[in-house]
């Protein structure tokens, strides 16, 4: 039975201790690990490898300290033979491409990079079908593909494929792990990077850990938590928000077979069938970097690391964000960097935005973390902005998070496969002048289409009658208004929807970070009901914005007289431009600016390479002035791109049309 650490909080060593105490375990352990390193590499390689263990030292040593204490002496020598072992089987072309990614280590930074998501069955069936559909992707200018969950999942419900019994197989409806490998290779020449998800706060109740665990195995101790009774489980709960109150309330599901078959509550976060690994236990870490570096050898680039908020437990906490889940993820990464360079972490942490940079390493000191992370404030504030016609919120919020390490950068988005949280703080809320409790309330009735006059047609997701909390549900197209337009017959409503929807994705092409385009955005596809008919879906309503993909409208794309041939033109124009312009690398951050219009979102970027670029994007649907030296006081602008052609000055104001956009850049 898992054992829950008891908390007494984090101990805190003093750096140079730390370090002292790294340096005598390298110190110890180098020279076996060099001659077994040669041995299993060779020099060149062998010595590329040693170099990297000496860089990230610290990266490895300090977090097995923090987290497993005396335990880390044995834990190190283990930890990196692991890695080792991972190097030497990797095979020869991803070698040669984590050569040229620590030759360009911003190489995901660039501008050119470019996100799509999609479910593999929705968008093609099968994985032996995807690499015949890649022109699609690179039409839009994609280099960067995330499939959406395809590893092995149990049987029955599970969450999207969120509940994985095998690491090491796909999904048999998919295809099988070789037409995995195929894939990437596929992605691989045509220079396109794979991300899949990595599930890694809790495997399905089927995986064999589970199984193992439960049966009392001892090599499996301690991988889950299980408590006799309710007094943890209570005193846990006390304190955790409930993800899926409607159906899996609480943070505990009743097992009869734990606790030796006396029955004991186990720690399941998400859905009764996810059941959490302890990660208090350092053989679970091992166990799933093991699983991170085999499929990284199968050609995986970049691990969407799913649900990282939740992995460590503290007592009176809301047992997300713990800074020994942050050492966590320092260490899977420092480890499955030694083992695959070119390989990167992206952090899936929908949280606060006081919370969120954290995993990009941002913490009081930089400490290398996950290289990519979903922007969720940035698309909690385009939504909020579009609801209100306002950026006060946005502009506020967006100007007090923290700076990004340069060494990271964001993933920027609109809409993904999950419901949208309204992560608002308090502060900032309070700070425009708003109630944000009342402010979520709005943009939850505005999204559910109940406010008056709302052209939105989303769902709430989970409402909660005690906290009346909700989320949302909905497809991009349809929370932007399309689908009530196109029910209604309204041309006007329709052209709004699509300035709407363009009005946000060129946001997300221009605000920093990689964009990601969501399966189905760029042919503006609505809700699908479809899910309902499916009792394994009908009660989850994410499904209402998962639908397949519609290949009669993909064959509209280049009709500029039809809605998808609008918005696929408009979004596939949002990238080449994106393409051409320096200032659009990551590695730096947005500044928000007032140009004197509140519904104007105006952010100014430039890289040292390159001249300033600035943003526009009028939220409102009335024309709105902004301060034209504002925008583009420093030199001579040129307007690169724009929704309504070249924006006129008036009286030193430029005039930005209702819901359109404009980009300006220094040549
Ligand atoms: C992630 C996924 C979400 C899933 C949850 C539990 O947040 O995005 O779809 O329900 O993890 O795995
Ligand atoms: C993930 C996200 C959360 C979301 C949930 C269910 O845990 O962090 O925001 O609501 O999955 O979709």
């Amino acid at each position: 039975m898992g054992e829950q650490r008891l908390d007494t909080g984090a101990v805190t060593i003093p750096a140079t201790a730390r370090r002292a105490a790294a340096e005598q375990a390298w110190t110890r352990w180098r020279p076996e690990l060099a001659a077994d390193t040669v041995a299993a590499l060779g020099p060149a390689e062998g010595d590329a490898f040693l170099a990297r263990a000496d860089l990230n030292l610290y990266d490895v040593h300090e977090p097995l300290a923090d987290l497993y204490g005396e335990a880390a002496t044995e834990l190190f020598p283990r930890a990196l033979r692991a890695a080792l072992a991972a190097a030497a089987r990797r095979p020869e072309e991803l070698r040669r491409l984590d050569r040229r990614r620590e030759v360009d280590p911003g190489w995901f930074q660039r501008s050119r990079v470019q996100g799509y998501v999609c479910y593999v069955d929705r968008f093609c069936g099968t994985l032996d079908r995807l690499p015949g559909r890649l022109d699609h992707l690179a039409e839009l200018g994609t280099t960067y593909l995330h499939l959406m969950p395809l590893l092995r999942p149990r049987p029955g419900e599970n969450d999207g494929g969120y509940a994985v019994m095998d690491y090491r197989a796909v999904d048999p409806r998919l295809g099988t792990m070789a037409d995995l490998e195929d894939v990437a290779a596929a992605l691989h020449d045509r220079g396109m990077a794979l991300c899949i998800d990595l599930v890694l706060n809790h495997t399905a109740r089927e995986h064999p850990w589970a199984r193992a665990w439960l049966a009392g195995d001892p090599a499996r101790a301690g991988f889950y938590t299980a408590f006799p009774d309710r007094t943890m489980p209570d005193a846990y709960d006390a304190t955790i928000p409930a993800v899926f109150p409607d159906r899996a309330p609480g943070s505990f599901s009743w097992v009869p077979e734990a606790c030796g078959g006396a029955g004991g509550w186990v720690w399941t976060t998400f859905w009764p069938y996810q059941w959490d690994l302890d990660y208090t236990n350092p053989e679970v870490t091992l166990a799933m970097l093991g699983e991170i570096t085999w499929l990284a050898n199968r050609g995986v680039d970049v691990f969407r690391m799913d649900a990282v908020p939740f992995m460590w437990k503290r007592l009176g906490t809301s047992c997300q964000n713990q800074p020994e889940g942050h050492s966590l993820l320092q260490l899977l990464h420092a480890l499955t960097r030694l083992a695959a360079p070119g390989v990167l972490f992206k952090a899936e942490a929908i949280v606060s935005p006081d919370d969120l940079v954290a995993y990009l390493g941002g913490h009081d000191r930089y400490r290398p973390e996950c290289e990519l992370a979903y922007h969720n404030q940035l698309m909690v504030l385009l939504w909020s902005s579009l609801a209100t016609g306002d950026v006060r919120l946005a502009r506020q919020a967006l100007r007090r998070m923290r700076p990004v390490p340069p060494s990271a950068t964001w993933v920027t988005y609109v809409r993904g496969h999950d419901d949208i949280g309204w992560a608002i703080t308090d502060e900032d809320a309070a700070a425009v002048g708003l109630d944000a409790f009342a402010h979520r309330r709005f943009l939850n009735d505005f999204y559910a289409g109940r406010f008056p006059g709302s052209f939105a047609r989303g769902a709430l997701f989970q409402e909660n009658e005690a906290t009346g909390d909700a989320r949302i549900s909905g497809s991009a197209a349809s929370l932007c208004g399309i689908e009530a337009a196109l029910e209604a017959g309204d041309d006007a409503a329709l052209d709004a929807g699509v300035r709407r929807l363009l009005l946000l994705y060129s946001v997300v092409h221009a605000h920093g970070g990689i964009p990601l385009l969501y399966m189905g955005d760029e042919l503006a596809l609505r809700n699908d009901a479809g899910y309902l008919e499916d009792p394994a879906l009908a009660p989850d309503n994410r499904w209402m914005h998962r639908p397949p993909m519609d290949w009669d409208a993909a064959a509209r794309r280049d009709d500029p007289a039809t809605l998808e041939g609008r918005v696929f033109a408009g979004i596939r124009r949002l990238g080449e431009v994106r393409r051409s312009l320096l200032a659009l690398r990551g590695g730096v951050e947005s500044a928000v600016v007032d140009a004197g219009s509140d519904a104007v979102l105006v952010w100014r970027r430039k890289h040292p390479r390159s001249g300033t670029f600035v943003g526009l994007a009028n939220f409102s649907a009335a024309p709105q002035a902004v301060d034209a030296d504002t925008v583009t006081g420093f030199g001579g602008f040129e307007q690169v791109h724009g929704s309504d052609g070249v924006l006129p000055v008036r009286d030193g104001q430029l005039v930005v049309p209702g819901l359109g956009f404009a980009w300006f850049a220094e040549p």
